[in-house]
């Protein structure tokens, strides 16, 4: 087969990632993807960095094993604190998800004050900061870990009071005080909660697509915050990507051509991704890796 119509391995700690392909799948019709989610370990926004190397090392040889042509890690964690160890250990085209919304966040932005949520890790990592910074060196970066909304989205607690009282308590400082314009949704799980969070904050949901009416369209500080994706824009890079190193597939797939593994709860893998995908997977492998 010729390299161009090989897979592309997308990974993530598990479900998150998800909206990544979602983007992949919308954006570049033509490309297979080999989806791995490491349902058994997760979360890693609270993992140190070595262990999050680690696992994804691991898994990018696994997915180099089945034949990828290049790696996208979905994960903003793995891509804050992984990207350049998998780069330096791979032969192939490897990209994260937090230069993507970096750039993305810097095009939106007209005051330069962006937010930066996501995990823990992503956060401390302070590389959304890194690359905002070097795109825009006026910028002022605000990052808040928000942890609970990760497990909010994986209990299905999507338009809830709880999750709504959390939106509040995560992001009502960084509108008052901050006054911020941008919002980056830094964590695979959080666009999963962008028409609530933009109903609750007030915020145009600016991916860059056609969408962008699925939200109010004023802050209840008077200006709209722009809320981004940064799997829009990482799907935009990666078909950058492939067309750069001449490896674009011209051969449209059918949504049985991907193929899905993760380490632990395939059925449940399968039927959540079924929903944030739109489309039946009639199959989850499940894969443990040591
Ligand atoms: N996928 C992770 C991220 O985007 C969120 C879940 C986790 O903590 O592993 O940062």
């Amino acid at each position: 087969m010729c390299d161009n119509n090989l897979p592309i391995g997308v990974f993530d700690s598990g479900f998150g990632g998800l909206t990544v392909a979602r983007e992949i799948f919308r954006n570049l019709p033509n490309e297979k993807i080999i989806y791995y989610g490491d349902t058994a370990r997760v979360p890693y926004g609270n993992k140190s960095q070595d262990t999050v190397i680690r696992y994804s090392k691991q898994i990018s040889r696994f997915l180099i094993s089945k034949g990828v042509k290049a790696i996208v890690i979905a994960c903003n964690t793995a891509s804050a604190l992984a990207l350049d160890a998998v780069q330096a250990s791979c032969s192939i085209p490897v990209i994260g998800v937090v230069k993507p919304g970096a750039d993305a966040a810097v095009r939106a932005s007209a005051s330069g004050r962006i937010g930066i949520i996501g995990t823990s890790g992503t956060i401390a990592s302070g590389l959304y900061d890194r690359y905002i910074k070097e795109l825009l060196p006026s910028a002022q970066v605000f990052g808040k870990a928000c942890p609970l909304f990760v497990h909010l989205v994986e209990e299905g607690m999507i338009d809830d009071s709880v999750t709504v009282e959390m939106i509040h308590r995560y992001l009502d400082g960084m509108i008052s005080r901050d006054n911020i314009d941008t919002l980056i949704l830094g964590c695979t799980h959080y666009p999963l909660l962008r028409s609530v969070i933009a109903r609750e904050i007030g915020g145009v949901y600016a991916d860059f697509t056609d969408n962008a009416s699925d939200s109010s369209p004023c802050s209840r500080s008077g200006h709209p915050i722009t809320l981004v994706n940064p799997a829009y824009t990482t799907a935009k890079a990666l078909a950058g990507l492939l067309n750069e190193k001449g490896l674009a597939s011209d051969i449209p797939v059918s949504p049985h051509d991907h193929e899905f593994f993760c380490s632990d709860g395939p059925d449940n893998f399968r039927s959540f991704a079924s929903e944030v995908l739109n489309m039946q997977i009639d199959r989850v492998h499940l894969k443990v890796l040591e």
